[in-house]
């Protein structure tokens, strides 16, 4: 497969402005192509304004919400652009959309979450004690980095799940749960799914009407675009949940779970990352990370002292985490700083995939996109190769 790395990587000015740099901290954010920066000034130059007023620049800012909407429901794979909805952050909209499911919690009521979520996918269930909800956890194989299937079926209790939160993607692990089959499971007992797909998007063709999942949630920032967050919800769910809002907001769906005046500019920008995917193809960009990954993989495990968690070669997104004997994570990281390669240590908010790898300072992460090379991850490994064994 031939994929135009070149004709890629020249679209990022930041690549270009820092030839010396590999950025590995995809999963933290990623690099924005030319279009979303010239898209985000375009409307700052032409468009600059509030909506709905009877003026040429607040007509335009309508439009650009308008064609964020639009961009977004292709990219999740949703007819009905009114099932979008943007927000500050992934977070800021699940606690959001959480506080307001919690209004139908009954006591004793159950929601699942994860032990593979970031914490942005189980603070805010996790929250839902408060009104009486029971949160059952569902843990994951520390071998594999699995999700535990059977262990998911078993806490589904018909009539009393209310919700399943569930990761598409692992952000420390890269690991990809059975999604379709969670949704399944799931919808069999009557309960929602609410999928934190943040780390799924950048990397997976993403269709919420093929999963059939009630909620999903992802972030720009991690797909090339600007800090805005998205989440998609069935308009059957949306109508029927009472957003918490200001009295003259609108009262349709999607304006009122819009909280206060959107970031235009970042919607302009939103569409234009949008369109950027849709320039490459996300199945190309898969299948390109896919052999960087597998090599990637290849060489850490030639890493002496080099311990490698979560899944293999299987399928799964290009993010790796590891550590090395005698390093902290952060000690690590600061040495491939040093050398010009970005990666980030910690728990990166992964609470519950550290606590099962037992891992109190986290691990090192790599964590891929498109627009690296199998050059770039020789360095990495030549980095780590030299470090002096402890
Ligand atoms: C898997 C996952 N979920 C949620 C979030 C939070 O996203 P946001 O920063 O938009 O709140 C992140 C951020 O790193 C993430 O990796």
């Amino acid at each position: 497969m031939s994929f135009p790395i070149e004709t890629v990587r020249a679209q990022f000015p930041a690549l270009a402005q820092n030839p010396d740099l590999s950025f590995f901290d995809n999963p933290g954010g990623t690099q924005v192509p030319r279009r979303v920066i010239d898209a985000m000034s375009h409307y700052w130059i032409t468009s600059c304004a509030n909506v709905g007023g009877a003026f040429a620049t607040s007509q335009r800012t309508d439009a650009t919400v308008a064609a964020a909407r639009a961009a977004m429901a292709r990219l999740l794979g949703t007819p009905d652009p009114y099932e979008i909805v943007f927000g500050q952050s992934m977070t800021a909209l699940t606690f959001h959309l959480a506080r307001s499911f919690g209004q139908t919690i009954q006591p004793g009521d159950e929601v699942i979450v994860t032990d593979l979520d970031h914490d942005a996918n189980v603070a805010p269930w996790r929250d839902l004690e408060a009104v009486g909800a029971v949160v059952r956890r569902v843990p994951f194989d520390p071998k594999t980095g699995q999700l535990n299937m059977a262990a998911l079926e078993a806490a589904l209790q018909p009539g009393r799940t209310r919700l399943l939160a569930i990761t598409a993607a692992s952000n420390a692990l890269g690991t990809l749960p059975d999604l379709k089959q969670a949704i399944r499971l799931a919808h069999a007992v009557g309960a929602l799914v609410y999928v934190d797909a943040v780390q799924f998007v950048p990397h997976c063709p993403t269709d919420v009407t093929a999963l059939d999942c009630d909620f999903l949630a992802c972030s720009a920032y991690k797909f090339f675009g600007p800090h805005v967050g998205v989440l998609y919800g069935k308009r059957q769910y949306l109508e029927s949940l009472s957003p918490h809002k200001v009295r003259p907001a609108k009262n349709t769906i999607p304006h009122c779970w819009e909280q206060g005046t959107l970031n235009h500019e970042c919607l302009a920008g939103v569409t234009a990352a949008v369109e950027y995917i849709e320039s490459i193809g996300i199945e190309m960009m898969q299948a390109y990370e896919a052999t960087l990954g597998a090599y990637l993989l290849d060489g850490l495990r030639d890493i002496s002292g080099a311990t490698i968690y979560g899944p293999g070669k299987t399928e799964r997104v290009p993010t790796v985490a590891f550590n090395i004997a005698g390093y902290t994570p952060r000690a690590v990281c600061e040495a491939l700083g040093a050398a010009g390669i970005c990666a980030w240590s910690g728990n990166y908010y992964a609470v519950g995939v550290m606590e099962t790898l037992g891992l109190t300072e986290g691990a090192v992460r790599i964590g891929l996109a498109h627009y690296n090379t199998l050059a770039e991850i020789d360095k990495l490994v030549d980095v780590l190769q030299s470090l002096p064994k402890k």
